[in-house]
C-alpha cells in the first residue's frame, strides 16, 4: 500500500532527511587514510542520538550496525570494521535515521586520495544518474520513468552494471514502503506517481559486470567480478512540475571539497 504525506508530514521528513545530510557532512569532515569504517559507525551514532533521532537501521532486520560502509568492491550493506581506509578507496556511506517518528535514509559515496579515471567517472556518472532519475519523480509519470532514466545514463551510454537484486522504496513512517524503485526498467512501466509520494532514490553502479553475491555473514553485497561500486542515494517527495529533494548534498559537497584527503577531482 502506498502512502502519501501531507505537508506537515513532508515538513517533518526532510528534517529527517537533513539530519542524514549534516551526519553524512560530518562523515566529509573527517573522513582520512587510517580511519577505520567503525569510527565512521560510531561518529554517525553519536552525532544522530546528540540530535535526538534514533541510527533506524541497527537491529532492522537483525543488521548488526548503525550505518552500512561499503568499500570499493562491496555494493551496500558493508559492515562497519576495524581495517583501515587507504588512499586509492572508495566507501559508501549509508546511514538512516528516525526522527520525531519519520524515517530519513540516504546514502554517499567518498573517494579517498587517488584512484583511476574509470573510478572517477563512474562516481561522476552514478550521482548524475541520481538527479536523471530524480527529474522524472513528477505526479502522472510511473516508477519506469525513474528506472528508465537512470539506466539510460548508467548501463547504456557507459556499459556499467546496474545491481537488479536492489532497489529504492518508499519511506515514511517505515524505513521501506511501497512502490520499489528500480534503477532498471521500461518508460511507462509501474504505478504512477502521485504528488506527495516520498521515495528514497538510490542508484547502484557497478563498474564491470551487474551481477553480485551476498557475503557468507549474510549482509555484505559484493560484484561478482570484485571491481568498484558506486551508491548514492536521496530522499525525494513527488511533486507537480518538480519533485522536491529533502536530503541535501551541498553541504556534504562543500565538506568534501574542504577536506583535502577526498578525491573531488570529477565535479
Ligand atoms: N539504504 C538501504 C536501504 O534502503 C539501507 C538498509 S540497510 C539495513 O535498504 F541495515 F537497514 F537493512
Ligand atoms: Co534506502
Amino acid at each position: 500500500m502506498i502512502f502519501y504525506k501531507t505537508e506537515a508530514e513532508i515538513a517533518f521528513m526532510k528534517e529527517a532527511a537533513q539530519l542524514v545530510s549534516k551526519t553524512l557532512t560530518e562523515v566529509a569532515k573527517n573522513l582520512k587514510p587510517g580511519m577505520t569504517t567503525m569510527q565512521i559507525d560510531t561518529l554517525c551514532a553519536t552525532f544522530v542520538r546528540d540530535h535526538k533521532a534514533i541510527p533506524s537501521f541497527y537491529k532492522y532486520n537483525g543488521y548488526p550496525h548503525n550505518v552500512c560502509t561499503s568499500v570499493n568492491d562491496v555494493v551496500v550493506h558493508g559492515f562497519p570494521n576495524n581495517i583501515e581506509l587507504k588512499d586509492g578507496d572508495i566507501v559508501s556511506v549509508d546511514m538512516g535515521v528516525i526522527l520525531n517518528g519519520w524515517h530519513g535514509d540516504h546514502a554517499y559515496t567518498f573517494i579517498i586520495g587517488e584512484v583511476d579515471v574509470e573510478v572517477l567517472q563512474l562516481v561522476k556518472i552514478t550521482k548524475q544518474s541520481l538527479y536523471k532519475g530524480i527529474e522524472k519523480a513528477i505526479a502522472n509519470n510511473r516508477i519506469g520513468d525513474i528506472s528508465f532514466a537512470i539506466q539510460e545514463h548508467t548501463e547504456k551510454k557507459y556499459g556499467y552494471g546496474v545491481v537488479r537484486e536492489l532497489v529504492g522504496h518508499g519511506l515514511g513512517r517505515n524505513l521501506h514502503e511501497d512502490p520499489q524503485v528500480p534503477n532498471y526498467g521500461k518508460r511507462g512501466n509501474g504505478p504512477k506517481l502521485k504528488e506527495n509520494l516520498v521515495l528514497a532514490i538510490e542508484p547502484m553502479i557497478n563498474l564491470g559486470t551487474k551481477d553480485v553475491y551476498t557475503d557468507r555473514d549474510g549482509w555484505t553485497v559484493k560484484t561478482q567480478d570484485g571491481k568498484v561500486s558506486v551508491h548514492f542515494e536521496h530522499d525525494v517527495c513527488v511533486k507537480k512540475d518538480k519533485a522536491l529533494i529533502l536530503s541535501d548534498y551541498s553541504i556534504i559537497e562543500a565538506a568534501e571539497k574542504a577536506n583535502s584527503n577526498l578525491n573531488t577531482s570529477y565535479y
